[in-house]
């Protein structure tokens, strides 16, 4: 019998716990989760439970670095919260609404209006020039004209420091450019949510140190959330709040003064 949520270590515990009613988040919460728990795997012999319970309050305009060890949870997490995913058990709510009770295509409507994910590799298409990177999920909401698209993946692009390399194909840019068109790509609907998952995985120090202060404006602009999962402490410092995951649980969540670039 799993008496309490530090017992709760596999699948079939999570089917013998009795959870406690749902305390909802408060009104200004943009980002929630409560008794956040996901099973991975396909069958029973390699399923497992790699979040345990998780209750967590992001408010608009935050910076949260998301640390832990390989394998505790961080990509899971985000995912979940950005609505990429569903939990096994629990809820998430963006703005207030639940997620769980939205049906798949209103999930979608509004991860796209609300969520841009930067991911550790970048999946640009190479085929096309930064500008129609960036253009590409604008036109897809169908709000823009071309016209519109076009300008205002220009003014992202010069925002992210590539205002002349906008016609260049990403194939011909560096590492470290190409993830600055990603972070753009990421704003083109001006979501009130950032996530990354390893943003700065594949690039050198100096690059990173583009990539933290790119995102260290993009908060102090006040307008956007920003959760970024990364390996490098340094990377962490950036933020305004640290949460540390270790096998399935925050075992860490502090505020802290950031250091100066
Ligand atoms: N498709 C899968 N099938 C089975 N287990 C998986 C699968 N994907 C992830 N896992 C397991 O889920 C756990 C959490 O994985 P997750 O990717 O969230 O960790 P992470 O903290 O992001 O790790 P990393 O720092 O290495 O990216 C890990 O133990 C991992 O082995
Ligand atoms: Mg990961």
């Amino acid at each position: 019998m799993t008496q309490s949520l530090a017992q709760l270590e596999t699948p079939a515990d999570l089917a013998d716990y009795t959870w406690p009613e749902i305390v909802p988040p408060k009104d200004d919460t943009l980002l929630a989760s409560r008794q956040l728990c996901k099973v991975i795997g396909t069958n029973l012999s390699n399923q497992s439970l790699v979040l345990k319970g998780l209750d967590l309050d992001i408010h608009r305009g935050e910076f949260v670095s998301i640390v832990g060890a390989s394998g505790s949870g961080k990509s899971s997490l985000l995912y979940l919260l950005g609505g990429l995913d569903r939990p096994t058990h629990g809820e998430i709510s963006i703005n207030n609404q639940p997620l769980s009770t939205m049906p798949d295509a209103t999930l979608t409507a509004v991860r796209n209006q609300t969520v841009g994910f930067v991911f550790q590799f970048h999946f640009l298409l190479p085929e096309f020039t930064s500008l129609e990177n960036i253009m590409i999920p604008m036109q897809k909401m169908g709000v823009r004209s071309r016209r519109e698209c076009s300008d205002h993946a220009a003014e992202l692009l010069t925002t992210v420091g590539l205002g002349d390399k906008a016609h260049r194909r990403t194939t011909d840019l560096s590492g470290g450019e190409q993830q600055r068109v990603a972070i753009a790509r990421a704003l083109a609907n001006d979501p009130d949510i950032l996530l990354a998952d390893e943003p700065t995985g594949n690039l050198d120090k100096h690059n990173s140190q583009n990539v933290a202060r790119l995102f260290e404006e993009i908060a102090a602009q006040g307008q956007r959330t920003i959760l970024m999962v990364t390996h490098d402490p340094h990377m962490a410092e950036h933020a305004h709040r640290i949460i540390t995951l270790d096998d399935g649980r925050i075992v860490e969540d502090h505020r802290h003064t950031k250091k100066a670039l």
